[in-house]
């Protein structure tokens, strides 16, 4: 096992007139106070979030109002909104995925630490999530920074893994037999793209603070390009465990009007279910990425 992380840990950065700010952990994120997501926000404002979003990848913004169209257009001051391929969004806005766990549902959406649809050529820059109604107890959504996990590794396994490419596919989550089919919510569909496999670095470099994170997670990576399944399985199994090591995390207890954003080029997650019995509805949204490099 590696030793504690050597990340520097969150820093406040932009115009902090904009906002009051506290950390959620020593690893990441930030609680961000004094904005109003309702109303359109200056171009500095935006700046200002978005400069504190890639120092701390993890934004909270508590006590919000906000209508799906109200959320949407917050997305989009930081790019093009995306829809999901398996998961099927509001009859009135496709972009929008209304993620909703009934009492008597056996998983729930986001229930292992992942990073969102790695499965794809371009996964998605980030995602917002907005608390609509939540279990009287429980149901917060942990979050693991893997810059600080990359920067944990030694020289020696940092040299190993750039340069390596890992495997990603839909298959075990939203394929024939997947974990999704275990739900109502999640039907299966679209498998052509579930059967697919596609190649992104290890290693990769966020294309706005130029840090290096490790690109792996448990849901969706199923090898390493020119690795026999067992190096691979023996090298993944490493990584999943390492990359979600507590020293990395943050942890978001929701409250209704609770907005969070997360960078899915720097962080996992993980949508604990420890509320069943319960019911809990959040509503999703996502901006467009590129090709991890
Ligand atoms: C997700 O993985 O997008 C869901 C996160 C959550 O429900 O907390």
């Amino acid at each position: 096992m590696t030793g504690a992380a050597t990340h520097p840990g969150p820093a406040l950065v932009g115009d902090r007139s904009f906002f009051e700010a506290r950390p959620l952990s020593g690893a990441l994120g930030l609680e961000v106070c004094g904005i109003d997501l309702s109303q359109p926000l200056t171009d500095e404002t935006v700046a200002s979030i978005r400069a504190a979003f890639n120092e701390n990848h993890v934004l909270v913004f508590r006590e919000q109002h906000l209508t799906p169209e109200q959320q949407m257009a917050f997305g989009r001051r930081f790019g093009e909104l995306d829809t999901h391929p398996f998961v099927d969004g509001s009859d009135a806005h496709p972009e929008v995925l209304e993620i909703i766990t009934e009492p008597d549902d056996r998983i729930n959406f986001g229930g292992g630490w992942h990073s969102d649809v790695t499965f794809l050529d371009e996964p998605d820059l980030g995602s917002i999530l907005f608390a609509v109604e939540l279990p009287t107890t429980g149901g917060d959504t942990l979050f693991a920074n893997q810059h600080a996990a990359y920067d944990a590794l030694s020289d020696v396994m940092k040299g190993l893994l750039d340069g390596l490419v890992g495997l990603h596919s839909a298959g075990p989550q939203y394929g024939a037999g997947g974990y999704s089919t275990k739900s109502k919510a999640m039907a299966t569909k679209n498998q052509e793209l579930a059967a697919r496999v596609v190649e992104h670095p290890v290693v990769r470099t966020h294309p706005e603070n130029g840090l290096k994170s490790l690109y792996v997670n448990a849901a969706f990576t199923v090898g390493i390009k020119g690795m026999k399944k067992e190096e691979s399985n023996a090298l993944l199994g490493f990584l999943f465990r390492h990359t979600v090591r507590e020293p990395f995390t943050c942890r978001v207890q929701w409250e209704p009007g609770t907005l969070v954003m997360w960078d899915n080029r720097s962080v996992q997650h993980y949508a604990l279910h420890d509320y069943v019995g319960q019911r809990r509805h959040v509503r999703r949204i996502t901006v467009k990425g590129d090709r991890p490099t």
